[in-house]
C-alpha cells in the first residue's frame, strides 16, 4: 500500500503465529494466547522510535552512563471488544502503560461504527496513545476511534492491528495521515458482509467464544 504512514510489520515468528490465529481449527484458548503473543512482538516494533535519555547509574563494579526511555508515557487504548485480546501482551513489554477503552461495534447491516463507551487517561498532552484492534476492515471503527481520541486532546496516536484490508488502510491512512498504522498482515479484500478475506473470521467471537 502506498501510504507513508502504513507499516507492515514483518517477522518470521509473527507470520508463523498468524497462520495458527487464522486457522479455524485453533481453539479459543490458543487463539487468545497467540493474539497476545503477536501483540507483544508487534509492540517491540511499534516502540522502536521511542526516544532515550542518558542517565548515570552505579553497577556493582563502577559508575556508568546508560539509557532509559525519556519520551511521553504510553496509553494503550483497545477498541472493545476484540482489542482487549491484545492488551496483556503489550503490557508485558510496557507494564507502566495506562489503559483507556473505546466501546465501538459495527452495525451488521450498515457496517458503520456505533459508539457506546469512551474512557481514556486525562493527561492527553503527555501521552503516546496506542490504539489497538485485531481487525482493520472498512476502517470505520478505527477512524471513528482516532476522531474520538483527537477530540479528547490526544496529540500523538499510533494504530496497531493484526490483519488489515486494503479498504481499511485506505480509509484510515488517508483520513489520519498523522497516525502511523501498523499491521502484521495486509489481506486481499473484504467480502460482501465486510469480513476480511482470507482474514480470521470474527475476532471478538473467537476471543470470547460467542457467536
Ligand atoms: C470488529 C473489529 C473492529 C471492527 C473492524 O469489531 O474488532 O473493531 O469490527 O471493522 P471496520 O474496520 O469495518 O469498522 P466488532 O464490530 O465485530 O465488535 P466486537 O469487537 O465487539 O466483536
Ligand atoms: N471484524 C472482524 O472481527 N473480522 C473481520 O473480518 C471484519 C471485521
Amino acid at each position: 500500500m502506498n501510504f507513508d504512514n502504513f507499516i507492515l510489520v514483518k517477522h518470521p515468528l509473527i507470520s508463523h503465529k498468524l497462520t495458527f490465529i487464522r486457522d479455524e481449527k485453533t481453539s479459543k484458548k490458543e487463539f487468545k494466547e497467540l493474539v497476545d503473543e503477536v501483540a507483544m512482538l508487534m509492540a517491540y516494533e511499534i516502540t522502536r522510535d521511542f526516544p532515550l535519555e542518558e542517565v548515570t547509574i552505579k553497577t556493582p563494579i563502577c559508575e556508568t552512563k546508560s539509557n532509559i526511555l525519556s519520551g511521553k508515557k504510553v496509553a494503550l487504548v483497545p477498541i472493545l471488544r476484540a482489542g482487549l485480546g491484545m492488551v496483556d501482551g503489550i503490557l508485558k513489554l510496557i507494564p507502566s502503560a495506562r489503559v483507556g477503552h473505546i466501546g465501538l461495534y459495527r452495525d451488521e447491516k450498515t457496517l458503520k461504527p456505533v459508539s457506546y463507551y469512551f474512557k481514556i487517561p486525562s493527561d492527553t498532552d503527555n501521552r503516546e496513545f496506542i490504539l489497538i484492534d485485531p481487525m482493520l476492515a472498512t476502517g470505520g471503527s478505527a477512524s471513528a476511534a482516532v476522531d474520538m481520541l483527537k477530540k479528547a486532546g490526544a496529540k500523538s496516536i499510533k494504530f496497531m492491528c493484526l490483519i488489515a484490508a486494503p479498504e481499511g488502510v485506505e480509509k484510515l491512512c488517508s483520513s489520519h495521515p498523522d497516525v502511523k498504522v501498523y499491521a502484521a498482515a495486509l489481506d486481499e479484500k473484504l467480502n460482501e458482509k465486510g469480513y476480511i478475506v482470507p482474514g480470521l473470521g470474527d475476532a471478538g467471537d473467537r476471543l470470547f467464544g460467542t457467536k
